[in-house]
């Protein structure tokens, strides 16, 4: 079997422009929506990224009538969904499968679907989703490696207090209510802007959401939802990616199709570090030149420092002048991608939360595992920055939410590439016998 894996040559600054796509977690929330929605559904700015390939499968397996209007636009209509038991093979692979719990719940009174998958770092549970499913009237119940939810009455709206701030419980309520009767308050809401994203969708085919984007959202059920066009915001983790990538790397770039207020911690970090950043109503230019500085960071729920952005920023770090600490308070166990960094020349201490980056002079390339998305993101910036040939593997991790990200480094200068290789584990295996 051939695997797929990235080859990075560092030492090449970053310059010219690119375009950003729309947003993964935008995407991989509205597309299930589209199940609450009576009629088809034009969505436009969709990302060419596997996570959406693997929903888009799930979706046509329920019966949705799926096609394909142009490169990033899409129509779905779920007017003859047949289904409401999403298979395991596909529901494992994608975390976001369960916006498709609140949305199936929301049209059809039931779900079934695979307890989800996604990027691996700790424990993720999904009690709060489940707690607004409860809270709406439905009956919950997991077991062997699904998700049962029911509400043969219907769903009646109510008021919900998370008790974490948590992007995917949030939406996901915000999915199974907007059809319930009554309204419902979602207190402590998470505020980051695919929420919005999420909400103003759902208006546009007829909802009645307000307040998305503050922590306290209002849903007043609606008895049916009709079909409409609607475009996803661009990806600001993309968009940060690309900066943190020039902040490390020394350059200009100018980054297209974005809205820079949803950039704006991320701006404030790499300012700070020394980049040069100058924004435009939809665009944004990012260059340095000068020293690369120490900072410290907490990843915060937004408007805080988004944990999708703490690989990436690690990354850029390792050759600032003095020591940064870095402190991961979204999830438990983001950190398992630094002993890759470590043996590229990095010099990281990890104590529970928190990473202490010690600025070194110079990384080494070293093969390397992309662990997750953002950790594989961060694989790369590092390559860039080092001396001699990276080799990244598991870049699938990578394609799941990155649309085209060699094309679009390499077209800035960088020295990548994608290639396919025999999978060196299957050649050791009779070898091992
Ligand atoms: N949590 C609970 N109970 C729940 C839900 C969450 O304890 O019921 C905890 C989680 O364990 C975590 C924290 O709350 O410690 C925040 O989790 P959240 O629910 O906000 O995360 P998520 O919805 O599963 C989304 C993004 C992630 C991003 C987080 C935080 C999608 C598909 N995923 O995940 O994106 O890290 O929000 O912003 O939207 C990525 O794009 O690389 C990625 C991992």
């Amino acid at each position: 079997m051939l695997v797929e894996k990235y080859s990075v040559c560092g030492g090449n600054r970053l310059y010219g422009e690119i375009n950003i796509s729309g947003a993964k977690n935008a995407a991989v929330a509205i597309i299930p929506a589209t199940v609450l929605v009576d009629g088809p559904c034009r969505i436009e700015n969709v990302p060419k990224i596997s996570d959406v390939t693997a929903l888009l499968t799930i979706m046509r397996e329920f019966g949705a009538n799926i096609k394909l209007i142009n490169d990033s636009t899409i129509e779905i209509d779920c007017s003859k969904i047949r289904n409401t038991k999403a298979p395991y093979e596909l529901i494992r692979k994608i975390r976001a499968s369960y916006y498709l719990i609140g949305a199936l719940l929301g049209r059809y009174r039931c779900a079934e679907v695979g307890m989800p998958g996604g990027c691996d770092f700790g424990v993720r549970p999904i009690d709060q989703h489940v707690k607004g499913f409860e809270s709406l009237g439905a009956k919950v119940d997991i077991k062997n490696g699904f998700i049962h939810a029911t509400a043969e009455n219907g769903l009646k709206g109510t008021n919900v207090y998370l008790d974490i701030v948590s992007v995917g419980a949030t939406i996901n309520i915000m999915l199974a209510s907007v059809l319930a009767s009554g309204q419902t308050i979602i207190e402590n809401a998470a505020k980051e802007p695919h929420i919005v994203d999420v909400a103003n969708f759902l208006n546009s085919m007829g909802a009645d959401v307000k307040g998305a984007g503050t922590d306290v959202i209002k849903v007043r059920g609606v008895p049916t939802l009709k079909g409409g066009s609607y475009a996803i915001i661009p990806d600001q983790i993309e968009a940060g990616t690309f900066m943190a990538a020039v902040t490390a790397t020394g350059g200009d770039i100018l980054i297209k199709n974005i809205i820079p207020k949803h950039l704006e911690c991320i701006t404030a970090k790499l300012s700070e570090m020394g980049a040069i950043i100058e924004e435009f109503d939809d665009s944004i230019r990012v260059r340095r030149d000068g020293a690369l500085n120490r900072v410290n960071i907490k990843t915060l729920p937004y408007p805080g420092f988004p944990t999708d952005m703490q690989p990436q920023l690690v990354a850029a770090l390792i050759l600032a002048n003095g020591t940064s600490i870095v402190t991961e308070s979204v999830w438990e166990n983001r950190y398992r991608y630094i002993d890759e960094l470590k043996r590229m020349g990095a010099k990281i201490q990890v104590d529970g939360k928190v990473a202490i980056i010690e600025g070194v002079q110079k990384l080494t390339g070293a093969p390397v595992r992309a662990w997750d998305l953002r950790a594989g993101a961060a694989m790369i910036i590092a390559g860039l920055t080092a001396h001699g040939y990276t080799e990244i593997e598991d870049v699938l991790h990578i394609e799941r939410g990155y649309e085209n990200i060699v094309e679009k480094f390499a077209s800035l200068g960088a020295d990548i590439k994608r290639f396919e290789c025999p999978d060196e584990e299957e050649i050791a295996e009779p070898l091992k016998a």
